[in-house]
């Protein structure tokens, strides 16, 4: 599958070395190339860096792995690139301030993925998942089930059912099991 990373820092460089141990086409990208770059370089395979509007183009599947208050300005600068597709988010409502981390209160009493979607717009269809673990036990996690060790549970949640179903393959190729969480109401 060929897969988009916008935002190649501490969970998104992982995430797409991830994705390219187990073959898939990963296009790493960020705010600063040569951030996504190196992940390129650090990942095996087939995977390249470039820009995020290229990572968006590319990708069947784009995961935004920017922070909480970095995701509005990220979907208005792809500008409109992400219509139809399928998107991954692992945001959560927790942002930088003066050095500390802050959780932030999520709007209307939505859930974070349902504030997302409705940033992203109806056109993209959102899957939430690899949120809920640290970047260096995601690829402990990933890299031990990837060589046939116990795999960790990786939950995932969206309301649209084939977006889930293609994402569901990245998940257990990433080297988890796949746990399907419901829609985005239930998501943590
Ligand atoms: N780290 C965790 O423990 C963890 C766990 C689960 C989920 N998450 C979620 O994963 C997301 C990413 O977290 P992270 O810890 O990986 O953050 P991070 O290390 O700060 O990485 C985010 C990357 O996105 C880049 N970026 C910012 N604005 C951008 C833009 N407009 N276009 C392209 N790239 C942009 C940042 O560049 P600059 O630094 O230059 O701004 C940075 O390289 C967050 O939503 C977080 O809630 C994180």
């Amino acid at each position: 599958m060929r897969v988009g990373i916008v935002g190649s820092g501490r969970l998104g460089s992982p995430l797409g070395r991830l994705f390219a141990a187990a073959g898939h086409d990963v296009f790493f990208s960020d705010a600063d190339p040569a951030r996504a770059l190196a992940a390129a370089r650090a990942a095996e395979g087939r995977a390249r860096g470039g820009e995020p509007g290229q990572a968006a183009r590319f990708g069947d599947v784009v995961v935004l792995a920017v922070g909480w208050e970095a995701f509005p300005v990220v979907v208005a600068e792809l500008d409109g690139t992400l219509a139809g597709k399928i998107v991954v988010d692992p945001s959560n409502p927790i942002a930088e301030r003066d050095g500390a981390a802050v959780v932030v209160a999520v709007p209307d009493r939505l859930t974070s993925p349902q504030y997302q979607q409705h940033v992203l717009g109806s056109e993209v269809r959102l899957v939430r998942t690899f949120n809920t673990k640290y970047p260096n036990e995601l690829l402990e996690l990933g890299t031990a089930g990837q060589r046939g060790g116990a795999r960790a549970d990786m939950p995932y949640w969206g309301d649209d059912d084939e977006a889930k179903k293609a994402v569901l393959p990245l998940i257990e190729d990433a080297g988890f099991t796949a746990i399907d969480g419901g829609g985005l109401s239930e998501a943590l």
